[in-house]
């Protein structure tokens, strides 16, 4: 029986390499629709965990994992040999970039590799790690085909792009449209029924550069628009206007204007660094992406500018940065998520640090922080009232955050985030 045959009667294996914020919970909802899953991480740690039904991401439940390890639709292994039950293999595993911003595909090549040891005909591979147009047959099919199988001819090949978005309660793997381009059209068609096992919505496109492309533009389009607003946000303090009020009142447009909002620099594994994949390539085509270079230059001078704020505002209360207490709160690089990947918190806790500032923090979701130079632990914001702080700094505007009493407690807040919208008090100073 054919894959796609396979695949609607239920009776094709899913495979996923990599068990992380992408591959976790594409995997226990595979699972929990029926197709059994082998979930292949490197990471003995995380492979234990699930192994007994407990889960490591905030958005994947417990209880699901739990279930579709105890039905047998789920097994999380180590060992890649597993893999070669499976008809479909799914790439999720990271794409960093190098410390010079250039691609580091070398978890992708690796993840890869341990496909061909288990390709056999009649395969379905899927990339889905975000990665600069080109990659799925430039660097992915001349691995797979090293082996002697043809993509195409032998084996189905496409890249589809991830679109979760850690911490939304509204839009999760089912209701999130997935894009899909296939190596050639059989191999769209199949990876589309694949994504419609789990998916509402799939939208194929005509290649798989096309679908590599469409993930970066979508993060370009936030990357520029977040530096475009972050430029505004230090224009209109120049000016004396207020930002907020501006993209309040900007947003009341019915058509043609999408808010964003400045901040303290933008993190996370996605729009700090895929735009980067997308003008390295451009640079072999001779193109210089402008707009991309310039975000980058705005958003990355964002925490600077924060522990500027930071001196400008002890400094009309008479104080030196020098020697001060700072106390940053919320340290995640978003509202309400645990992830601290390329957090602005961290640049903005080290560049407090390097201007002799006694820094602490507070975040309910990150109890440490273990990063380059930071191995920090989070204290309640009852201690660091306690200890004398000088200054708090709203770096993440989590909900659970008692803002009316932080502004109670320290005697200046810097708030980065607009979190004190509607109290009033020359303490506050925002971005
Ligand atoms: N996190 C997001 O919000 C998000 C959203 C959209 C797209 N993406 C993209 O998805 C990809 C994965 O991101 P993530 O956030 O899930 O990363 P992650 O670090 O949370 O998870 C990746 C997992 O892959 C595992 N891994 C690494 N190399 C491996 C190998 N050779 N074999 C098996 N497992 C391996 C790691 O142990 C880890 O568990 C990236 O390209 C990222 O840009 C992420």
């Amino acid at each position: 029986m054919n894959l796609k045959k396979r695949l609607e009667a239920k009776e094709a294996v899913a495979g996923v390499i990599g068990l992380g914020y992408v591959g976790l919970p594409l995997a226990v909802e595979l699972a929990r629709n029926n197709v059994r899953t082998i979930g292949f991480d490197v990471d003995v740690r995380k492979v234990s965990e699930l192994a007994a039904g407990r889960s490591y991401i905030p958005d994947v439940p417990s209880e699901h994992v739990a279930e579709a390890v105890n039905t047998g639709m789920l097994t999380p292994t180590t060992d890649p040999a597993s893999l070669a039950e499976a008809d479909i293999i799914d790439i999720c595993v990271p794409t960093p970039l190098r410390k010079t911003k250039d691609p580091d595909l070398s978890y992708v090549v690796k993840a890869v590799e341990t496909t061909a040891a288990v390709l056999r005909k009649g395969q379905l591979i899927i990339l889905e790690s975000t990665t600069y147009p080109g990659t799925t047959d430039e660097v992915v099919r001349p691995v797979l085909e090293a082996k002697g199988l043809k993509a195409g001819v032998d084996f189905y090949l496409a890249f589809s792009p991830e679109r979760v978005d850690p911490g939304n309660p509204t839009y999760q793997t089912k209701n999130i449209p997935k894009v899909v381009g296939g190596y050639d059209e059989a191999s769209t068609d199949v990876a589309q029924e694949f994504y419609r096992q789990v998916v509402d919505t799939v939208v194929p496109v005509s290649s798989t550069r096309a679908a590599e492309m469409v993930k970066l533009l979508e993060n370009t389009f936030r990357a520029v628009n977040i530096g475009m607003v972050n430029e505004l946000a230090l224009m209109c303090h120049r000016m004396g206007i207020d930002v907020w009020e501006v993209i309040d009142a900007a947003k009341t447009k019915p058509f043609g204007f999408m808010p964003f909002y400045p901040g303290p620099g933008l993190g996370g594994h996605c729009i700090p660094i895929d735009p980067f994949y997308l003008s390295w390539k451009a640079k072999q085509f001779n193109f210089e992406a402008r707009f991309i270079e310039l975000a980058g230059q705005v958003n990355s001078s964002m925490p600077e500018y924060v522990v500027n704020r930071v001196a400008e505002a002890l400094n009309a209360h008479k104080k030196p940065l020098n020697g001060s207490r700072i106390h940053v709160l919320g340290v995640a690089y978003k509202r309400d998520i645990d992830d601290v990947r390329e957090s602005p918190a961290l640049d903005v806790i080290e560049l407090l640090n390097r201007r002799g500032a006694h820094v602490s923090y507070s975040d309910p979701y990150v109890p440490f922080v273990e990063h380059g130079a930071h191995n920090m632990k989070g204290v309640s914001i009852e201690d660091a009232v306690a200890a004398g702080a000088d200054c708090a700094v709203i770096v993440t505007d989590h909900k659970v955050f008692d803002y009316p009493g932080i502004v109670a407690s320290f005697p200046l807040v810097v708030d980065t985030r607009n979190a004190l919208k509607g109290i009033k008090s020359e303490r506050i100073f925002v971005l």
